[in-house]
């Protein structure tokens, strides 16, 4: 977590640096910090906050000039969020100066050993017992900043993407990376340094992603050196055109990044099936599947790993798969996966669910299935991202920048490349006949209007959101195809608005959950026709004869919820497996209502990162 920005070129460093912080928050927004040199000296600030609050204390402390600098936007994780933790830290002497994103897992006895030596340090951080180690190497060696960091990184233990600089060689900053990302924009006669390209996408489309192990020197008026950290050897780098513009990392117009993101669905799930899904043809073409074909059809199972909302994309997944494709399907946690010893044969797949592409623990269940010889298949958002770099092949699920730390548009074109997936398996396995696979690539293609029809019901969802706003608890509930839209309704609604909620598969309420409700409790029930209606009816009942209050999510003209639920949200009619697609949209809505009505900062929730680069 944590984001980084750096600027070197003709330019003041410092409106680049706070506006790319800005970007980059979704990143971690505990508190921020900038280092810029002047022409003689490092000015440094930096405070426990927000940017904006850096950017106030900032103007009034130190001078805006110079074009150098390097800012900071902290997810703490060495030492709680405060004014010396924050970054960017000095080295003792005073002449580097260092960010980080990042763990350092051995920088305890990296510290030790350098109190011996007669280090002192100000902060907890881990990040202050690297500057100090790269300024002892830079010593002992004579050497250059440059080679100092390559020595100094060899010791290293953990993951990073650092920015450092030398007050008395200003005209170069040194970078480098290793699991956390780190991109260079390629501008004119400039460069800029961000954890993802947002920060420099009005200056330049040229960037240089670093991979893991890599190291770059940037120069003033020179070109950007690449190396490997293990050997120092030179590396021809791969210099990317971005596809990202400025418009989609902004808001246009809407509240929060959220209410957006909630309401490109439509347009998010299009561009997802856009050139993969021919229905005239009856044809899904997915390149990655294709190629690989083979591996998927001789395995004996699918794996999915994932964290989070993704982790959810994942178990709808599993009845998609099973249900069309007829291919028996495991959903793991990431973070139980990689530590569990699991048994993985060359037989297996692994699906790697993630939004951004940099989740640690996603990226190392998918190491760890490699080095078992499972084929590892990859679907993300970001491209370029370490996972998308890692697995052995992919589909991406273009939904777009996603910048509200809460998922919404990258669960549902998540589900959307997973359906193409299962349906293009289920095809080439001959478990689907023609005629029902054509169908579900027409029903598939009208999904985005249906998004967009369910979408209307926002201004009854405000009026739910102000009756139950003030409830402590609540609980979902869903069968089937929606027990992974329930689990993923209860993790909106508490990462955003600090509800508790639990999300449960209806079924498994009279198991323990159902003692829970009361007159006070309201209950989010899926009640859509398709898939164990009467069934889902029937719990509705045993909600409303125990007085709990009940929201149904229904299909359009049902009339039965109705009379029993206190409340109906109606969505589209579709086939079953689609439904995650629409019954997921009016629980987006309810939470992100209930957030604002509370005053949460629904973009940036306390203690969450949209980025999760620590396991
Ligand atoms: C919840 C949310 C998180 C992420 C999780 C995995 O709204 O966003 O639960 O889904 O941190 O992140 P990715 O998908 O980037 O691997």
């Amino acid at each position: 977590m944590c984001g980084i920005v750096g600027y070197i070129g003709h330019r003041e460093a410092y409106p680049i640096i706070i506006k790319g912080l800005q970007r980059l928050e979704y990143r971690g927004y505990d508190s921020a910090g900038i280092a810029l040199y002047d022409g003689t000296d490092i000015k440094l600030s930096k405070t426990k906050g927000k940017v904006s609050d850096l950017k106030e204390r900032l103007e009034n402390e130190i001078s805006t000039n110079g074009t150098l600098g390097i800012g900071h936007t902290r997810w703490a994780t060495h030492g709680v969020p405060n004014d010396i933790n924050s970054h960017p830290h000095y080295s003792n002497s005073g002449d580097l100066v260092i960010i980080h994103n990042g763990i350092i897992e051995n920088y305890d006895a990296l510290k030790k050993e350098l109190i011996k030596r007669g280090y002192t340090f100000k902060s907890d951080t881990d990040t202050e017992v690297l500057v100090n180690l790269i300024e002892d190497v830079k010593k002992n060696e004579n050497t250059k900043l440059g080679k100092a960091v390559q020595i100094a990184l060899n010791q290293v233990v953990g993951a990073y993407a650092i920015a450092v600089f030398d007050k008395k060689k200003p005209n170069e900053i040194v970078v480098a990376k290793l699991g956390s990302p780190l991109a260079i924009g390629i501008g004119d006669d400039e460069f800029f340094i961000a954890s993802d390209a947002t920060p420099f996408i009005e200056f330049t489309k040229n960037a240089i992603y670093l991979e893991d192990e890599q190291m770059a020197i940037i120069r003033r008026h020179k070109e950007v050196k690449v190396r490997k950290i293990k050997n120092d050897a030179l590396v021809d780098p791969y210099v990317q055109e971005l596809q990202l513009n400025l418009e989609q990392i902004e808001k246009g117009g809407y509240e929060h990044f959220m209410l957006k993101e909630i309401y490109e669905q439509p347009q998010a799930i299009r561009d997802t099936f856009r050139g993969r899904l021919l229905s005239n043809e009856a044809l899904i073409k997915l390149a990655g599947i294709e190629d690989n074909m083979k591996k998927f059809l001789a395995a004996d199972r699918i794996i999915v790993v994932a964290c989070g909302t993704s982790w959810h994309a994942g178990l709808v997944a599993e009845y998609i798969f099973e249900d069309l494709a007829r291919i028996p399907v495991e959903v793991e946690y990431a973070s139980e996966f990689r530590y569990r010893n699991p048994v993985i044969t060359e037989k297996d797949v692994v699906i790697a669910i993630s939004q951004s592409g940099e989740t640690a623990d996603t990226l190392a269940a998918i190491k760890l299935a490699k080095s078992k010889g499972a084929f590892v298949f990859g679907v993300c958002n970001v491209v370029g991202s370490s996972i998308a770099r890692e697995t052995d092949a992919g589909a991406y699920t273009h939904a777009g920048p996603e910048i509200g730390v809460a998922s919404t548009k990258a669960f549902t074109t998540q589900i959307t490349v997973l359906t193409l997936i299962a349906l293009r398996l289920a095809r080439a396995k001959g478990t689907i006949s023609s005629s029902e696979f054509r169908h579900h690539l027409i029903e598939l293609e009208t999904i985005p209007n249906k998004v967009k029809e369910a979408l209307e019901s926002d201004g009854y969802v405000q009026t739910i959101a102000d009756i139950y706003k003030d409830a402590k608890n609540f609980l979902y509930l869903g069968r089937g195809y929606n027990f992974p839209v329930a689990l993923e309704g209860a993790l909106k609604l508490k990462e955003i608005s600090y509800i508790h909620a639990e999300g449960y598969p209806a079924a498994e309420m009279k198991h323990g959950p159902i003692a829970l409700i009361d007159e006070h409790m309201p209950v989010v029930v899926i009640a859509t026709k398709k898939g164990h209606y009467e069934k889902v009816v029937s719990n509705i009942q045993e909600i409303k004869s125990r007085k709990g209050k009940i929201i149904g999510i229904v299909t359009k003209g049902d009339e039965s919820v109705k009379e029993l639920a206190d409340h109906v949200i109606e969505v589209p009619e579709t086939i079953e497996c689609l439904t995650p697609l629409l019954t997921t949209i009016p629980l987006q809505l309810l939470s992100y209502h209930i957030a604002v009505m509370l005053g949460k900062n629904v973009d940036q929730p306390r203690n969450l990162a949209k980025s999760v680069t620590v396991e």
